[in-house]
């Protein structure tokens, strides 16, 4: 990830840093150590999903950073919180929401209600954001594309995360919000999904599970890089907003 950010630092300044970190550590879930190098990369805040609890740290991490956000959709007597607003170096302040899927997924609350609540909590803020992204995190096509008719017009910007295979439909919605389907992952370019192909295709052809591992060797950086006018009225999203979806050789090794 780090040479990727670095590539697009040597194209021009990055206000901010929004990365899914849920399976930072090795692949499954998140540690300080690994978010503090993210940070030290300039990461400014990170959304997470049905792997943030793989690793004992979360809960606590939750409880004291705000730059780690949970599935806003949660109980809401999980630790942290789904949407924070972060206040970028310009002075850009994003409203950032993270949201879990239900379909092929452990069971939450309802994506679209909780989306809902969010956006009002934005509303009555008394400096709202300028801009508001959502990371949903989700298995379905189907369900991301429906959240991305609920929120049309309502945010700037929807992506999706979890696939970890980048998805070629980015699109601005009819109501001006930006959407795509799956962002992708930064991580082994020759996996499946990131783990070991020889241990995964062994478990698919044969039911029996083999242990976890992290594919090795070259790597690959998928990104959205967002570039805001802020000199266009906030309602016209589609001038004020322009988006390269990216999805670069990394280099070798992660
Ligand atoms: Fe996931």
């Amino acid at each position: 990830m780090g040479r990727g950010i670095e590539r697009l630092l040597r194209e021009g300044p990055l206000d901010g840093i929004f990365i899914n970190g849920e399976n930072l550590a090795g692949g499954r879930g998140l540690t300080s150590a690994k978010m503090e190098e993210c940070y030290r990369l300039g990461v400014t805040a990170m959304t997470s999903g049905n792997h943030l609890f793989d690793q004992k740290e979360a809960e606590g991490i939750l409880a004291s950073d705000p730059r780690l956000l949970r599935p806003e959709n949660f109980p809401s007597s999980c630790p942290g919180s789904g949407h924070r607003i972060y206040t970028l170096r310009s002075g850009f302040r994003v409203g950032l929401a993270n949201l879990i899927g239900r379909t092929f997924m452990a069971p939450a609350d309802c994506p679209f209600a909780a989306s809902d609540r969010l956006l009002s909590d934005f509303e009555e803020t008394p400096d709202p954001p300028d801009f508001i992204a959502v990371d949903i995190h989700a298995e379905a096509t189907g369900e991301k594309q429906a959240l991305a008719f609920h929120l049309d017009g309502r945010v700037d910007l929807l992506y999706g995360t979890h696939t970890h295979v980048q998805t070629n439909d980015l699109t601005c919605y009819p109501g001006g919000t930006w959407f795509v389907g799956d962002v992708g992952m930064t991580g082994p370019r020759w996996s499946i999904v990131g783990s070991d192909p020889i241990s995964a295709l062994s478990k698919y052809r044969t039911m029996v599970p083999r242990p976890f591992r992290v594919a090795e060797g070259e790597t690959l950086f998928c990104a959205l890089l967002v570039t805001v006018d802020p000199r266009v009225e906030k309602e016209d999203r589609f001038q004020r907003c322009a988006i390269r979806l990216l999805r670069e050789p990394d280099g070798g090794g992660s």
